[in-house]
C-alpha cells in the first residue's frame, strides 16, 4: 500500500508547535505519513501565526512558492490552519485561491471528515468558528522525539491588552479537565518524556471545577518520572503566593519564570491594559526572589507602542536595570488591524522603534552576560539534551532557569541529569565541566 503523505511548518507560538501534534496525530490515525519534502506532500497544512505583520508576511510568502506545487499536482491539499486562518480568512480565499482548506483553532477536530469528503468536494473549506468550550481533551498529540512534552492546558485569551491579536484569533478563555492532563503527562513519562512544559495564554490564569493552577502544579509534580516541569506564559495579574510556595515545595517544578513585562513605563501599561504598574510588577519580582532566591526570570518586552515618549522608553530601560532579567524576547510593536492600540493616532515611526529595539537589546545582552558570568564557579543541574551545534564532542544541556549550557562528552546520554560546575559564560550560552559523573 502507497501511504499518502503530510506535511505540516508551524510559526508562532509553542501552542501552535502542540497543535500540529495534534492535527499531525489525526492524520496518522487515517493513514497519512510525515514527510520533510514539500514535492511529496498531498497535504500540506501551515499553522500560522498572526501575532506580528513580520509573522503573517513569513506565510504569504511560504503560501506564494506553494503555488507552483498546486499546478503541478491539482490533487494535492494546501491548508491554512492556525491564527492567520482565523485573522484573514476572506484575505487569504481572496488573494489565495490556490488554499483548499482553512481552518481557525477550533476546527482540528474536522480535519478527518475534510479529507474524508475532499474527493467528492472540491470546494475550498473554510471553518473558523471559535468555541467556548474546545479544548481537545480527548485528542493526543503525535510528539516530535526529545525530552520535553509540550502540553497545553488552557486555550484562549480573556486579558484584551490592546495590542494583541490573540483574544481575537484564539477566542475566550477556557480550561482542560485535571484528569486529561494528568493522563496526558503520565502517557508522556510512558513514552520517554522526562520534562513537560504546561501551555496557555495565560497559563495561570487555569481554573476548573476541581481547582486552579496551583493545584494542577501541585497534582502534577507528584507524578512519577516527571524531572522537570516548566510552564508558559503567566501573566503578572495572576501570580499568587500560592504558586511561588508549591514552586518551592517540590524539586521537580522549575526554578524559572518567564514573566511578560511589556513596558516600564506606567502610562504605556494602562494604555496596554495590563492591569499594572511598574511598581506592582517590580513589588511581584521582589516577593518571588524573596521566595524563591535562585529563581531565573525572563520577560517579553514591546517598544514603540502608540504613545511611547523618551522618558516612557526610559522608564523600560530602568525597570529592566532593576529587575536583571536572564533572559527577553524584546519586540518592535506591530499595528494589528482590529485591536484598540492599532487604533491610536500617536503610532511611533519605525526609525524610532528600531532605535530603541537596538538600545534594549544591548541593555539586555549586556545584562545577561552579567548574570551567567556570576554563576561561574557554582554548581547547576543539567538535563543532556542533544549533541552542541558546534561539535558532536559536546553535549548540550539546560539548567532549571533554562539556560543552554555546554559540557563536554565524556560517555553521558541523552536524558542523564548531571551536575556540572560552570566554569564559562558567552553571549547567551553557558560552559561547564561534569562532576562526579558516573555512567547511569
Ligand atoms: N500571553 C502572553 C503573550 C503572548 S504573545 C502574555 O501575555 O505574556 C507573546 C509576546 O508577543 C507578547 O508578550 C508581546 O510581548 C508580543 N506581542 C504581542 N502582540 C504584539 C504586537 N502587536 N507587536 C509587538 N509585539 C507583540
Ligand atoms: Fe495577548 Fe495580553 Fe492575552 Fe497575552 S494576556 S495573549 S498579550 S491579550
Ligand atoms: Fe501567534 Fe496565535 Fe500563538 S497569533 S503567538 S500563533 S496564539
Amino acid at each position: 500500500m502507497i501511504n499518502n503523505k503530510y506535511y505540516i511548518e508551524t510559526y508562532g507560538c509553542q501552542m501552535n508547535v502542540y497543535d500540529s501534534e495534534l492535527v499531525a496525530n489525526q492524520l496518522k490515525n487515517i493513514g497519512y505519513i510525515e514527510t520533510k519534502n514539500l514535492e511529496t506532500a498531498d497535504i500540506i497544512f501551515l499553522n500560522t501565526c498572526s501575532i506580528r505583520e513580520k509573522a503573517e508576511e513569513t506565510v504569504h510568502n511560504k503560501l506564494n512558492n506553494l503555488e507552483y506545487l498546486k499546478k503541478k499536482n491539482p490533487n494535492m491539499i494546501i491548508g491554512v490552519l492556525g491564527c492567520m486562518a482565523q485573522n484573514l480568512k476572506n484575505d487569504l480565499l481572496e488573494s489565495k485561491p490556490f488554499v483548499d482548506v482553512i481552518l481557525g483553532p477550533d476546527s482540528y477536530r474536522k480535519i478527518p471528515e475534510i479529507i474524508r469528503n475532499r474527493k467528492q468536494n472540491l470546494n475550498h473549506v473554510v471553518d473558523t468558528k471559535l468555541s467556548k468550550y474546545e479544548v481537545y481533551n480527548d485528542m493526543f498529540p503525535s510528539r516530535k522525539e526529545g525530552i520535553n512534552a509540550w502540553i497545553s492546558i488552557m486555550r484562549g485569551c480573556d486579558k484584551f491588552c490592546t495590542f494583541c491579536i490573540v483574544p481575537f484569533t484564539r477566542g475566550r478563555e477556557r480550561s482542560r479537565p485535571i484528569e486529561s492532563i494528568k493522563k496526558e503527562v503520565e502517557d508522556a513519562v510512558k513514552n520517554g518524556f522526562i520534562e513537560v512544559s504546561l501551555l496557555g495564554q495565560n497559563v495561570n490564569s487555569y481554573l476548573t471545577p476541581e481547582g486552579d493552577f496551583t493545584y494542577l502544579l501541585e497534582e502534577l509534580a507528584q507524578i512519577n518520572g516527571v524531572k522537570r516541569i516548566r510552564y508558559t506564559s503567566p501573566h503578572p495579574k495572576d501570580m499568587t503566593d500560592d504558586l511561588l510556595y508549591v514552586m518551592k515545595k517540590y524539586d521537580n517544578i522549575c526554578n524559572y519564570i518567564h514573566l511578560p513585562l511589556q513596558s516600564g513605563s506606567d502610562k504605556i501599561l494602562k494604555r496596554m491594559n495590563r492591569t499594572y504598574n511598574s511598581n506592582e510588577f517590580l513589588k511581584l519580582v521582589q516577593k518571588i526572589k524573596a521566595i524563591l532566591p535562585n529563581c531565573s526570570l525572563s520577560t517579553d518586552v514591546i517598544v514603540g507602542f502608540p504613545g511611547e515618549s523618551e522618558k516612557d522608553f526610559n522608564d523600560t530601560l530602568e525597570v529592566m536595570k532593576i529587575v536583571e532579567f536572564d533572559f527577553a524576547y524584546m519586540f518592535k510593536y506591530s499595528s494589528r488591524p482590529g485591536t484598540k492600540a492599532s487604533q491610536f493616532s500617536d503610532q511611533i515611526e519605525e526609525e524610532l522603534k528600531q532605535e530603541r529595539l537596538l538600545k534594549l537589546i544591548d541593555l539586555q545582552k549586556k545584562t545577561t552576560l552579567n548574570n551567567n558570568m556570576k554563576l561561574i564557579g557554582s554548581i547547576q543541574d543539567i538535563i543532556i539534551e542533544k549533541k552542541s551545534k558546534k561539535s558532536n564532542k559536546y553535549w548540550s544541556g539546560r539548567t532549571e532557569g533554562n539556560i543552554w549550557t555546554i559540557i563536554k562528552d565524556s560517555g553521558q546520554k541523552i536524558k542523564d541529569q548531571v551536575a556540572v560546575e560552570i566554569t564559562g559564560a558567552e553571549g547567551v550560552t553557558l560552559f561547564g565541566k561534569n562532576i562526579n559523573f558516573e555512567e547511569s
